[in-house]
């Protein structure tokens, strides 16, 4: 797209903001303007499956609201993608509810068992053990999935939890085809799942990865699933389902105990806030680096006139923000319940102008430069849902059994995969993870501890237009959803958001990569003219849905990254 056009469109924007400003300063009360904000005309969700979003759909039609819906699509999701979340898994839901201005991140990320050590993965050579650190049940944090339908339910939902779970009990008994995304993960995973016979039983066909359209049943998760909807929290966290799940973990080596199951709780957190060009952004917090992450990378960037700059010098900023944001995740991040993330400097304006004082605008800083740990540096899944409802309610959920279909592991009975998020923690200082992420002393391993995350589902609120955005894709999460705002502040609907080709820094390794055809030759050329490592990843990542809601005119629009088919966004009056 030339530079002229997104001037013009970034104009566009200022121009509307600007008359936006005109109306509520000829109101006679200021309060007037805000209340008469045009209510979205439709309910929409985008979600990476298309049973997922119509599970929602379902539930609005039931008379839910966008909290009910959050459940349905959540527990849908953790039914028919089980690459990516579920009951073995966690998630973070971050809610604005209308009628109070409300915010609040609803933290479901699992929590280090009780028995887990910070050299748990080291192994007689004192470096990290990668199997023990990812495979089987020593890899799987205390799970938070469940504890987080139950919440959202009785906090913020309008209908009783077996209502908005009924969706995903149809699903798990009647069964869902397996598609393209379900055989691309399991491929690299088959070889873990079938070292567990309840796992393999379930997930393949006679040991290999089911043909596509095999429809698969999960008898073992309905009952689960029907559990939580009868007995609420205590119908997965005590009682015969608890134990036969911390049974079948300790049979196949893991350490978790039913004390460990009955300790997890659901924590309300204060959503991360910071504001870039006149929006307002509401975003995760720790245990996540996420929001963090993203306040800093937008604060060093808001001065730059960036849409009237050459691509390369866009980009050559844009890499130099997340490189010091990935440098501080590195140092200072972890669970602000364990250590003292000092959250306020870090997304701090003033911070970040020094920040900013250290970029050359012509050159690359090596990384080493910026003072860090010392170290020797050195796929995927998740999920992430958006959605609006005609109130105004919004839910922006990301959740996840860390790698493709977790650690692989089924407890026999249960019919779901445990997570493999112990490897977020920090096993070894300097000694990277499965997205090459490194940790010090803030993520290390300490019972009850919640690993440090990347998940940043993000509400960025205009005077003219919200966004709900969020995606999966390990550490690449936070850069992915710095440049969907990007888009986003320049006026671009959602499916440029979305669709958007994307670049990636995480400090170490001192490397930008990126999905094939994102720059042409010369903004290459010229990047490494200033020092940029760069690097064609061969392949894309991430899988962003999004949500636009025009408060001017009360439009909502919506779309699902087209880079997996089985995403699916809808838009429907109700
Ligand atoms: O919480 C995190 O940051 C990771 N467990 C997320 C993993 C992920 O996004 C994998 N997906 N592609």
């Amino acid at each position: 797209m030339s530079n002229s056009k997104i001037n013009m469109k970034s104009w566009l924007v200022s121009r509307s903001r600007y008359l936006a400003v005109v109306v509520l300063a000829l109101c006679s009360s200021a309060q007037v303007a805000v209340a008469e904000n045009a209510k979205p005309q439709a309910n929409a969700i985008a979600s990476a499956h298309y049973l997922a979003t119509e599970a929602g759909m379902e539930v609005f039609a039931a008379g839910g609201n966008a909290f009910d819906a959050a459940v349905a699509v959540s527990s849908t999701l953790a039914v028919v993608e089980p690459a990516s979340s579920g009951l073995g898994g966690g998630g973070l839901w971050l809610l604005h509810r209308a009628q109070d201005n409300f915010d609040v991140m609803i933290d479901g990320r699992e929590m280090a068992p009780g028995a887990a050590d910070r050299n748990m993965y080291l192994g007689a050579d004192g470096e990290v053990n990668r199997d023990l650190a990812v495979n089987g049940p020593l890899a799987a944090g205390i799970p938070g999935e469940a504890a987080g339908f139950v919440h959202l339910a009785r906090h913020y939902g309008r209908l009783p939890l077996a209502e908005s779970l009924a969706p995903a009990i149809r699903l798990a008994k009647n069964g869902f085809p397996v598609d393209e995304k379900y055989r691309a993960l399991m491929t690299n995973r088959a070889a873990v799942v079938n070292r567990y016979p309840a796992a393999s039983a379930i997930f393949l066909v006679d040991g290999q990865v089911p043909p596509l359209g095999h429809v698969i049943k999960q008898p073992d998760l309905a009952r689960v699933l029907e559990s939580i909807a009868t007995h609420g929290h205590d119908g997965f966290y005590t009682g015969p389902i608890a134990q036969k799940l911390v049974a079948g973990v300790r049979e196949a080596g893991g350490i978790w105990t039913l004390d460990d199951l009955a300790r997890y709780k659901v924590v309300e957190r204060e959503p991360v806030r910071t504001s870039y060009k006149g929006y307002k952004l509401v975003t995760a917090s720790p245990p996540s680096s996420g929001g963090i992450a993203l306040a800093t990378m937008l604060n060093i960037l808001n001065p730059y006139p960036l849409s009237t700059m050459t691509e390369a010098e866009r980009t050559h900023l844009v890499i130099e923000s997340m490189r010091r944001a990935y440098r501080d995740r590195t140092l200072y991040l972890g669970d602000s319940d364990f250590v003292d993330v000092p959250i306020q400097r870090l997304t701090h304006p003033f911070y970040a102008d020094g920040l900013r004082a250290g970029i050359r605008h012509d050159r690359a800083t090596p990384s080493e430069m910026l003072p860090g740990i010392e170290s020797e540096p050195g796929g995927t899944d998740t999920s992430h849902f958006s959605l609006i409802d005609t109130e105004g309610n919004m839910v922006a959920g990301t959740l996840t059994v860390n790698l493709p279909y977790g650690s692989g592991f089924v407890a026999p009975g249960m019919g779901f995969f445990l997570n493999n998020e112990m490897d977020d923690f920090s096993a070894k200082k300097g000694s990277p993870n499965a997205y090459g992420l490194l940790g010090a002393e803030a993520n290390a391993i300490v019972p009850y501890k919640r690993p440090l995350s990347s998940m940043t589902p993000t509400i960025v609120h205009g005077d003219d237009q919200v966004a709900i955005l969020g995606t999966p894709g390990g550490s690449r999460i936070i850069t992915m959803v710095l440049l969907g705002i990007l888009e986003f502040v320049d006026g671009k609907p959602p499916q440029d958001w979305v669709s958007r080709p994307r670049y990636h820094h995480q400090y170490m390794p001192d490397q930008v990569t990126y999905e094939p055809g994102t720059f042409d030759a010369e903004t290459l050329a010229t990047l490494e003219s200033m020092g940029h490592e760069v690097k064609d990843r061969g392949r894309t990542w991430g899988n962003m849905h999004g949500v636009r809601w025009n408060v001017l005119t009360g439009e909502v629009d919506a779309a699902s990254d087209p880079r997996w088919t089985s995403g699916r966004s809808m838009v429907e009056v109700p």
